[in-house]
């Protein structure tokens, strides 16, 4: 099987809805809300992008035939519901133009809407204007997974380059750029170094969902790296991590957002918007296109209640939420000095 086939049906496979950090963290009840549901506007606005809803489509797939199904069904889901999108990596059509057509589907059924290329951070800057051009990207999304290639077996074993290559692209083109993870969270430090080499935006994406290190393992056919299974931190844990930088850089936040109280959560300790991968593509191939379309809806009127139960009218006025965070967490910020 292509790899990108193995990658979405082990997706499929290992997507689990148990518990997460998200639950380590719980909002205060506060009886008065003082506002009404029909003030409530959950929109939200970075790297010059505004958007009804404060989540999107995160980085999946392309570069295969089924691959190219689901494009064309996640390009329809963003056109109908108005979200953000990104493609998968673009890489294998760079090497191989015939498979073009399995992202280039995704702007065919997503004309007007705001879709982000993406590419890994071995890739330079010709590289990123050829993923651009192939899907005429509004912005581009590059990833960082080390963990990933390193259990992949036939993965990148030279990561030397990686912050050259950022730097070069953020300093050269013309489009936002987000530097993302890919489920294995991040740490002050790698925010702090993308922030001194220009990067505007950053997607968190901690762990507590899709898990790049198990997918991989599961590739193996021996050997496995399973302890690496549960590598990184968390969505909550990075966004703890990020506090220091969200005025200078556009925080985004995913991995692990099983349900409409995880976004707010996530969008109350400093996420500018937040992606969704695994659950999307859960809902997608279990109940279908409409169910999925139904599903981003329900959400958009569940983040409508809950900002009325907090009493926020707006997506910035959560940043101001009374919430209380478990010992662990408070834990993991008293050793790292996070106040
Ligand atoms: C991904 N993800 C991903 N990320 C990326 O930057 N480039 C990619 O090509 C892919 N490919 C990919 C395939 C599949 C099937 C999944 C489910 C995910 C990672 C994704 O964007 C996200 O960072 C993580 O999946 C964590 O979010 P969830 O899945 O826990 O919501």
């Amino acid at each position: 099987m292509n790899r990108k086939d193995e990658h979405l049906s082990l997706a499929h496979t290992f997507h689990r809805e148990n518990k997460n950090d998200f639950d380590q963290v719980r909002f205060i009840h506060h009886s008065f809300s003082g506002i009404s549901i029909d003030e409530v506007d959950i929109s939200t606005s970075f790297l010059g992008f505004s958007f009804k809803q404060p989540f999107y489509i995160n980085a999946m797939t392309g570069g295969s035939q089924q691959a190219e199904k689901i494009n064309q069904q996640l390009g329809m889901i963003a056109k109908e519901t108005g979200m953000m999108i990104a493609t998968g990596s673009i890489r294998s059509a760079i090497k191989n133009p015939t498979l073009a057509s399995s992202f280039q589907i995704m702007r065919k059924e997503n004309p007007t809407g705001v879709i982000f290329a993406n590419i890994g951070a071995n890739l330079s800057l010709d590289n990123a204007k050829q993923a651009l051009e192939l899907v005429e990207g509004n912005g581009l999304q590059i990833h960082l997974n080390l963990p990933q290639e390193l259990v992949m077996p036939e993965g990148e074993r030279h990561f030397s380059n990686w912050l050259e290559n950022i730097a070069d692209i953020v300093a050269n083109l013309s489009v936002p750029v987000i530097v993302k993870e890919v489920g294995f969270g991040m740490s002050s430090e790698t925010i702090e170094t993308l922030l001194s080499i220009g990067v505007k935006a950053v997607d968190v994406s901690g762990n507590g969902g899709t898990s790049f290190t198990q997918i991989e393992n599961a590739r193996r056919l021996k050997k496995e790296l399973s302890f690496l299974d549960d590598w990184g931190q968390s969505t909550v844990v990075s966004l703890l991590e990020s506090v220091s930088y969200q005025s200078q850089i556009a925080v985004l936040a995913s991995g692990g957002v099983r349900q409409s109280l995880d976004i707010v959560k996530a969008l109350s300790l400093g996420a500018k918007s937040v992606g969704i991968s695994g659950t999307i593509l859960n809902q997608l191939l279990t109940n279908g296109l409409e169910e999925t379309i139904a599903f981003i809806q329900q959400w958009e009127e569940e983040l409508q209640l809950l900002y009325t139960l907090l009493g926020k009218k707006t997506t910035a006025d959560l940043l101001t939420t009374d919430l209380i965070l478990t010992s662990d967490l408070i834990h993991w910020c008293e050793s790292r000095g996070i106040s």
